[in-house]
């Protein structure tokens, strides 16, 4: 997978990226940056220093926009101001556990700021490329071992993916009421979501995500507690998904009536581990540390089987993942490594080498 393509689609365009801020996010700004593109953000604050959006001074690649999904009025404001020729939607309460804390607050961000979005798309008048990020979660979770298409039945258990669910479900309405692609020639708008699985890579410090609670407890010396041990994720290098979102975009540019449609993006099957694994893993990488199971009781669902089918995106879309799952867990680490010595151009140097 080459994305020498890129520069040609994104250099001088107007790109809007909801959720600049946030760990996904600040990658795929980074790498706009690089691609010569106009970015304008829309985001909350990054609330510490450490987080990925500050290490890479992300305030100068962009017209930062410090604003809440929920404030309606801003977003259209904000996006007809701009004018864009692509719009990425990454904003979102993403954490499965804190969805259980929050879980209104979770189906409002995640469901009606979708909406929002979209209405906010309506008003534009020129052609715009829109993809919407929801997640693997999105599917209706039979706990076997299948891997989900993209035609699989949405569904949700916890209120995280739940909520992402019914984004995608306001997506493919608003999609088949308001830029339907028999009518493309009258409203010049091609909308897709793209669902990826668990995303790994350097500058997430997200609480209760796996690889922020390794390398918090490799820095400490404690052992790292596994919580689920034997959940099994599609884990992929960030650089990944955002690479495909970007090549997503170049494919709905060229043909924006084909790729209107939703898209799997995850590792081969084979990288698809169990949780012990990946810690396994980290720690002969790291060369160091131990892990712990505690015994957990009355802890809040969540998925134990989750595999994702990208054999659509894969021969539609000519995309596919260039990592397998060790060396995305290097590549994490690496940044890590480098975080510690207070190097923090590793993202830059691990965008320009992908
Ligand atoms: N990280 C993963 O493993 C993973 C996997 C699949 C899908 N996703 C999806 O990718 C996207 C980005 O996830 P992430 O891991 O970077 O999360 P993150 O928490 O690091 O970033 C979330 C971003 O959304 C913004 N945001 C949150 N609430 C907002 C609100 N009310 N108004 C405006 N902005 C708001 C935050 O400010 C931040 O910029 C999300 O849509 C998430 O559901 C993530």
């Amino acid at each position: 997978m080459s994305y020498s393509h890129l520069t040609k689609y994104y250099k001088d365009k107007r790109v809007f990226l909801t959720g600049h801020t946030g760990f996904k996010g600040s990658w795929m700004l980074h790498w706009l940056n690089l691609l010569g593109a106009t970015i304008k953000g829309y985001a909350l604050s990054p609330e510490n220093k450490e987080d990925h959006f500050n290490v890479i001074e992300g305030s100068r690649m962009c017209e930062s926009v410090i604003a809440d999904i929920q404030d309606k009025a801003k977003l259209e404001k904000e996006i007809f101001n701009f004018q864009p020729d692509f719009i990425f939607h990454l904003a979102a309460q993403p954490l499965v556990r804190l969805s259980y804390e929050k879980p209104s607050e979770t189906f409002t961000v995640n469901g009606i700021g979708t909406a929002f979005l979209l209405d906010a798309v309506r008003q534009l008048s020129k052609p715009c490329v829109v993809v919407l990020i929801t997640t693997d979660k999105v599917y209706q979770n039979h706990e076997w071992h299948y891997p989900y298409r993209e035609n699989d039945r949405l569904g949700g258990y916890d209120p995280y993916s739940a909520s992402k669910a019914c984004a995608e479900l306001i997506i493919s309405s608003y999609r088949n009421s308001f830029f339907n692609i028999n009518n493309y020639s009258s409203h010049k708008k091609s909308i897709s979501s793209a669902r990826a699985g668990n995303v790994i890579g350097g500058g997430d410090w997200s609480k209760d995500r796996i690889i922020p609670d390794i390398v918090r407890a490799l820095n400490k010396n404690e052992f790292i507690t596994v919580r689920n041990p034997n959940a099994v994720r599609p884990w992929q290098h960030v650089l990944e998904p955002i690479g495909g979102y970007l090549h997503l975009g170049t494919k709905m540019v060229d043909d924006p009536i084909r790729y209107a449609d939703s898209w799997n993006f995850g590792p081969f099957a084979e990288d698809s581990l169990k949780v012990v694994d990946l810690v396994e893993l980290a720690i002969s990488i790291w060369e160091s540390g131990n892990y712990e199971i505690p015994l957990l009781y009355n802890q809040p669902h969540e998925a134990g089987l989750l595999k994702l089918d990208i054999s659509k995106t894969i021969s539609e879309l000519n995309w596919k993942p260039k990592f397998n799952s060790r060396k995305a867990i290097e590549m994490t680490l690496d940044w890590y490594k480098s975080y510690n010595e207070n190097n923090y151009s590793k993202t830059k140097e691990q965008i320009q080498k992908f």
